[in-house]
C-alpha cells in the first residue's frame, strides 16, 4: 500500500514512536492525523473512552477524510508486582493498552468499512508481551491481550480488506522510561541485546511503516527490539569464554 496523500490516523501521536511517526508520515507526503489526551495532538481523543473515541473519528473525517491506515501506538507503562498493583491501577493500564486499541481500531475499521474501503493497521505490543517481567505483571498481560487481539481483528476484518498487524518493542527511548535509567536497567538491557543499544523512536516507527505496506501480510507481531527477545540462557560458549575469563583474571 502507497501511504502518500492517504490519511493515517496515529493513537498515542503526542508521544515518543506516535511523533516519530508523525514525522515520517509527512516527510512522504501522507496525511496523519494525531489522537491523544497530551498537547501537540491534533485531535484530543482519550482511547479508552467510546465516545471520545467517536467524536475522534468524525473529526478526523471531517479534517482529512477517511484513513487509508492507522497506528495505535497510545498505552501507558506501569510497574508493580502482582502483590501490591492495586484494582484501580489494573484496571487503568488494561483500560489504555487494551481497550484503548479495541475502541480505536474499531472506530477505524468502521469508517473504512462505511467508505467502502480497505486499510491496514498496526498496533504496538511490547517484548513484556510474551516474557514475563517482574514487576510488570498488569503491564504484561495487556500486551499480550493486544497480541490476541490484533490477531482476531486480523482475521474478522480481513474479509473487508483490513489488514492487522504488530509491532512488538524493546526498550526504547522515549519519555515512557520516565527515570528507569537511573536503575541501570537500561545498561543491562543493552548488555543483552545483540544489535548493542536501545531503541530509538524512529526505529519503531520504521518498523510500523514497513507493516503498513506489506500488502500480503496480516495477524503477525513483528519484535522490534535489537534481538532482545531472541535468546535464552543457554549460551555454552558464551558460558565458556565467560568461565575462561574468570579463571584467567583469578590466577594473574
Ligand atoms: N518506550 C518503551 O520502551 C516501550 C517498549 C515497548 C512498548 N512500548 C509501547 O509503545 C507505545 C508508545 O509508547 P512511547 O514509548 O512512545 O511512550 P510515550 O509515553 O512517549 O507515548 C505514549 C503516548 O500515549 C498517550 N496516551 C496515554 N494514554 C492515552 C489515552 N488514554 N488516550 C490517548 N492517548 C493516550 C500519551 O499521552 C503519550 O503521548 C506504547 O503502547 C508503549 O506501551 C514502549
Amino acid at each position: 500500500m502507497e501511504l502518500k496523500d492517504r490519511t493515517v490516523v496515529v493513537t498515542g501521536g503526542a508521544g515518543g514512536m506516535g511523533l516519530a511517526l508523525l514525522e515520517r508520515l509527512t516527510a512522504m507526503g501522507a496525511r496523519p492525523v494525531a489522537w491523544d489526551i497530551a498537547p501537540g495532538a491534533e485531535i484530543h481523543c482519550d482511547v479508552t473512552d467510546a465516545a471520545s473515541v467517536d467524536a475522534a473519528i468524525k473529526q478526523t473525517i471531517a479534517i482529512a477524510g477517511v484513513p487509508t491506515a492507522m497506528a495505535a501506538t497510545a498505552g501507558v507503562g506501569h510497574h508493580a508486582t502482582l502483590d501490591d498493583l492495586t484494582e484501580a491501577e489494573w484496571d487503568r493500564v488494561m483500560s489504555i493498552n487494551l481497550k484503548g486499541p479495541w475502541l480505536s481500531m474499531r472506530a477505524v475499521a468502521k469508517a473504512m468499512q462505511d467508505a467502502g474501503e480497505g486499510g491496514a493497521i498496526v498496533a504496538v505490543t511490547s517484548v513484556s508481551a510474551q516474557m514475563a517481567d517482574r514487576a510488570m505483571g498488569a503491564y504484561c498481560a495487556s500486551k499480550a491481550g493486544l497480541e490476541m487481539l490484533v490477531k482476531v481483528a486480523a482475521h474478522e476484518w480481513a474479509e473487508r480488506g483490513i489488514r492487522v498487524n504488530a509491532v512488538g518493542p524493546g526498550v526504547t527511548a522515549t519519555p515512557m522510561l520516565g527515570r528507569a535509567p537511573e536503575t541501570g536497567m537500561t545498561d543491562e538491557v543493552v548488555q543483552r541485546t545483540p544489535l548493542g543499544r536501545l531503541g530509538q523512536a524512529g526505529d519503531i516507527a520504521d518498523a510500523i511503516l514497513a507493516l503498513l505496506q506489506l500488502d500480503w501480510v496480516t495477524g503477525q507481531i513483528v519484535m522490534a527490539d535489537g534481538g532482545l527477545s531472541l535468546y535464552s540462557p543457554i549460551d555454552m560458549v558464551g558460558a565458556a569464554e565467560r568461565k575462561a575469563a574468570r579463571e584467567a583474571a583469578g590466577s594473574a
